[in-house]
């Protein structure tokens, strides 16, 4: 694979305790590795980043634009989670520095704690659990069933719905999903054509959808009511997609037979702060703190997925999968060097690119050009001999905002 230079020189700033795995990934390809356990404040953060190329962290260092005011030799950042609010993205944007990070590296996570959570609310384990904790034996098993020849109906057949679609059909369970785009299903999972249909005929719902204007309050009173009468909710995807007052409602009436939530509206910052919801206390009910992705194979598998793609970019300028910048990426050939450069997406700039190439009698043996409305980001492979003046004579364009070569 090509480089853009010596690779002992490129230096890489890994905060926060990103998994070993990451530490491995990175050391192999010959980088320099500076691993500190904790975020960094701005100004340090500032100050460290004069100096690095890749930045990785997870989701307390906050990337601001002043931090990345002095960091001239930043090529990209990982963000080790799944969430990237904490980064300042348009700011990285402009100044050429794709953020990549890892949305589906815990789908198996949740797919598997849903699964438990459906045998749990069948049995109502954790209730008898409960009474056991204080003192109490209660050997009642009123309502208790097994799920097998059970309905689920899964709402947003994505990574995650899938996966407790193929899970739940190995337990013997029959799935229904419905999702707004047209998916393909898995096994003998089935898709029906609307939520009211999916809800009317399931004795587990399970929420898979991600927050979007369409799927705030997506379960409200009104679909609670389409349900089964003592069918059981679950929701492990945003706390904006069910309705929390109308939940509880449903449950206290009993139309509701049981529900575990792992996320909620409104989420304390901190561990051990104050949390109140009106589910507390209801019969049938698990309360998880957002703890459906969090795994050690998560952590893993995050560590794995994120370092290769910044490698991937570092080595190759491919952006696949960048959650701010022009989606690029170009098979390497062989016997040419590439030049990646990144301009102010502005008219005119490839038609000065041309010319340069022109005026250098270079020969393109393959380019790609994708925009967003603030950059441009042009993948381009050329003559090696012919190379180093086309990437100078590009870097040294008006709208130029970073041009390197690999060789
Ligand atoms: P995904 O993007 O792979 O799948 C989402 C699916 O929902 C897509 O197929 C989409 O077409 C569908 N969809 C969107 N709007 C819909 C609507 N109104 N009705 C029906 N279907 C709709 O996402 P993925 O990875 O499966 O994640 C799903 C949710 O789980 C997300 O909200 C994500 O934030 C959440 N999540 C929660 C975690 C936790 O710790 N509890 C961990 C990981 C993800």
């Amino acid at each position: 694979m090509a480089t853009s230079f010596p690779v002992d020189q490129i230096k890489v700033l890994l905060l926060e305790n990103i998994h070993e795995t990451a530490h491995d990934i990175i050391r192999s390809a010959g980088f320099q590795v500076e691993s500190i356990s904790k975020a960094l404040p701005e100004e340090e953060l500032a100050l460290k980043l004069r100096d690095v190329h890749i930045l990785g962290i997870r989701s307390k260092t906050q990337v601001t634009d002043r931090a990345l005011q002095g960091a001239r030799r930043l090529l990209t950042i990982g963000c080790f989670c799944i969430g990237t609010n904490h980064v300042d993205l348009p700011a990285a944007n402009r100044r050429g520095v794709p953020v990549f990070n890892a949305p589906f590296s815990n789908t198996r996570s949740v797919a598997e704690l849903i699964i438990g959570e459906i045998v749990m609310l069948a049995r109502r384990l954790f209730d008898r659990s409960s009474e056991l904790h204080q003192g109490r034996w209660r050997k009642v098993s009123t309502g208790a069933v097994e799920v097998r020849g059970k309905t689920v109906g899964i709402v947003g057949y994505g990574h995650i719905g899938s996966q407790v679609g193929v899970l739940a059909e190995s337990l013997g369970m029959r799935v229904l999903f419905h999702d707004i785009s047209s998916r393909l299903p898995m096994g003998n999972n089935t898709p029906v054509a609307s939520l009211p249909e999916l809800l009317q005929n399931s004795d587990f719902v399970t929420l898979h959808v991600p927050e979007t204007p369409q799927t705030r309050d997506l379960i409200g009173a009104e679909e609670l009511l389409m349900m089964r009468k003592g069918a059981l909710l679950l929701n492990a995807s945003r706390g904006s997609v069910v309705s929390i007052p109308a939940l509880a409602e449903a449950l206290k009436s009993g139309h509701v037979g049981g529900a575990a939530v792992d996320v909620y509206p409104e989420e304390p910052e901190q561990n051990d702060d104050a949390f109140l919801t009106p589910l507390r206390g209801l019969a049938n009910v698990i309360l998880t703190p957002h703890i459906g992705g969090s795994t050690g194979e998560a952590q893993a598998a995050i560590g794995r997925e994120v370092s290769a793609t910044l490698l991937k970019f570092v080595n190759s300028g491919a952006t696949t999968g960048a959650v701010n910048f022009p989606q690029a990426e170009l098979q390497p050939m062989k016997n040419t060097h590439r030049i990646l450069n990144v301009h102010r997406n502005v008219p005119g700039v490839l038609r000065d690119i041309n010319r340069i190439i022109a005026d250098c009698n270079a020969n393109i043996h393959s380019q790609v050009l994708t925009t967003d409305s603030s950059v441009g980001y042009l993948i381009m492979d050329l003559d090696q001999d012919v190379s180093n003046e086309v990437k100078k004579t590009i870097a040294a364009l008006e709208t130029d905002i970073k041009t390197r070569i690999l060789y």
